[in-house]
């Protein structure tokens, strides 16, 4: 008998929440296959609350200090935790001007010095991203190279234009699972992405002490190989 283990799923949809939109399709289809493996406390955050979350000033306070001048005046903090208390992390957008939505980018940029300390590493990602015709090779490169840079390995690409068909997108969905439960696509390359910028971060780092350049994100690094 096979015992199915727990998994807390985070759901970021940069899309105005409604249930017949594209990337919410898709999820749901996702979820229902994820649901026959694991049992899933899922979590959802959409518009409702990266709407709240203010834009960055560029102010550079968090890259020395690790904390946000806005840390405790809108909704990140919660934002960041439950990133921080999931498993798997399913991020969805539509394409706008052949880029992620806005309200998508502003939560990256609010999180930019995580993308310095990966303190998402270890968790599994699948990107959901959905247009009419264009943007998909980009926003493809774009999101798998910054969500390598905050540690996750990305496990599953499912992609929808107006030619993609139900079939193609069924297999997009069941190549993720397998990616997911078997890790096969760090396995193809011999290392993920993630564990690629992780190794040069840590090269980095011990640079930073010659130069005795203090900051946040040094001492982030010191206290992982205390
Ligand atoms: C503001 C805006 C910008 C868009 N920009 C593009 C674009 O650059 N390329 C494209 O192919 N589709 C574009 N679209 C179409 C969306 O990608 C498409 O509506 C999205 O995938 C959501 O599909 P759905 O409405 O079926 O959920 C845009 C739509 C909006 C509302």
């Amino acid at each position: 008998m096979i015992i199915k283990s727990t998994k807390k799923l985070l759901h970021i949809n940069g899309d105005h929440y409604n249930e017949k939109k594209t990337t919410m399709k898709i999820y749901k289809q996702l979820k229902l296959e994820i649901k026959k493996r694991y049992y899933l406390e899922e979590i959802f955050i959409d518009d409702s609350y990266l709407n709240f979350i203010n834009n960055c000033i560029g102010c550079k306070t968090c890259f020395k200090t690790g904390n946000c001048i806005y840390d405790n005046k809108d909704g990140i903090i919660e934002i960041k935790n439950k990133l921080l208390g999931a498993d798997i992390i399913v991020i969805s957008t539509p394409i706008f001007i052949d880029n992620i939505s806005g309200n998508l980018k502003t939560l990256f940029d609010r999180l930019s010095y995580w993308f310095h300390t990966m303190p998402l590493k270890g968790k599994k990602c699948i990107l959901i991203i959905s247009t009419y015709r264009t943007g998909i090779n980009e926003v493809s490169n774009y999101l798998y190279k910054i969500c390598s840079y905050l540690g996750l390995e990305v496990v599953g690409l499912i992609t929808s234009d107006y030619k993609t068909t139900k079939n193609v997108l069924c297999n997009e969905i069941d190549i993720s699972l397998d990616y997911l439960e078997t890790g096969l696509l760090k396995k193809c390359t011999n290392v993920a992405y993630s564990d690629y910028i992780y190794n040069l971060y840590d090269k980095l780092y011990k640079d930073m002490l010659k130069n005795n350049l203090i900051t946040f994100e040094l001492a982030y690094w010191c206290k992982l190989h205390q």
